[in-house]
């Protein structure tokens, strides 16, 4: 089947609580694909919020936990997240053998998508943290060398800016994913937001991502359908779609 506007959109449960997060499934299930559990949301709740979401939509899971830890610990916590039955998980692209053990441990019930370099993560912060020159001046460059680790290892795909999108799907083909956060409409101005390399989603898409992450721009619109729809109809008329 063709795939359609909303199965670009993930939407992030960044609630305080089940109630809300459950209030905001219910209004987005036909409007999104997939939904985000972050942090925040499975530390105080745990595998309950999967299985209010699964319980709520057909939608996707993505549980956005950020693992890094000694491969042989994260192979064993991506058993468990096996087991909970969500789509993707994500993993830091720190080390090829942390990956490998993710993916192993997803037991291919659930895809590791790997973190590449966090977004505000600038050189400054490349440079403190004691990566070569060369990614120091570019961090561009480490986006794509830790790409290709998690390329190498079995991901799924890596969460990466819409500046580095076109590369990502050049280098590594189609079937590897691309998930843009950051994303931005233009009909969104959000007072001192914290996003600063944003993208639309209609140039996210055209780049080549096949996820994009967008949560305050509908989150907090005065019709959270409204905007979602909006967003569709933006990404459907960008791609051609009927
Ligand atoms: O669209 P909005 O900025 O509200 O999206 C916030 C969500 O996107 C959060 O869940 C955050 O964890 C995620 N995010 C991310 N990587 C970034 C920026 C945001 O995963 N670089």
């Amino acid at each position: 089947m063709r795939k359609q506007g909303k199965d670009y959109i993930v939407f992030p449960l960044d609630f305080a609580s089940v109630k809300e997060a459950k209030k905001y499934v219910k209004l987005l299930d036909s409007k999104v694909g997939m939904f985000k559990i972050g942090l925040e949301l499975f530390i105080d709740q745990g595998p309950l919020v999967i299985q209010m979401v699964k319980k709520e939509t057909r939608a996707k899971i993505f549980l956005d936990l950020k693992l890094h830890d000694i491969s042989a610990t994260v192979q064993r916590a991506m058993e468990k997240v096996a087991n909970l039955g969500v789509d993707f998980v994500t993993v830091h692209c720190a080390s090829r053998i942390m990956l490998e053990k993710a993916v192993k441990g997803g037991n291919k019930k659930t895809g590791v998508l790997g973190v590449t370099l966090l977004t505000d993560n600038d050189a400054h912060m490349v440079e403190a943290a004691g990566f070569k020159d060369v990614f120091v001046k570019d961090p561009g460059l480490l986006v794509m060398h830790r790409a290709t680790m998690a390329y190498e290892a079995g991901c799924k795909g890596v969460i990466c800016s819409g500046k580095e999108v076109q590369q990502i799907k050049k280098r590594f083909g189609s079937s590897f994913l691309a998930v843009t956060p950051g994303i931005r409409p233009s009909w969104t101005l959000l007072e001192n937001d914290d996003q600063k390399r944003v993208t639309t989603p209609v140039q996210a898409v055209s780049l080549g991502s096949d996820l994009i992450v967008i949560g305050r721009p509908i989150r907090d619109a005065i019709d959270p359908v409204a905007a979602a729809q909006k967003v569709i109809e933006e990404i459907e008329a960008a791609l051609g779609a009927p």
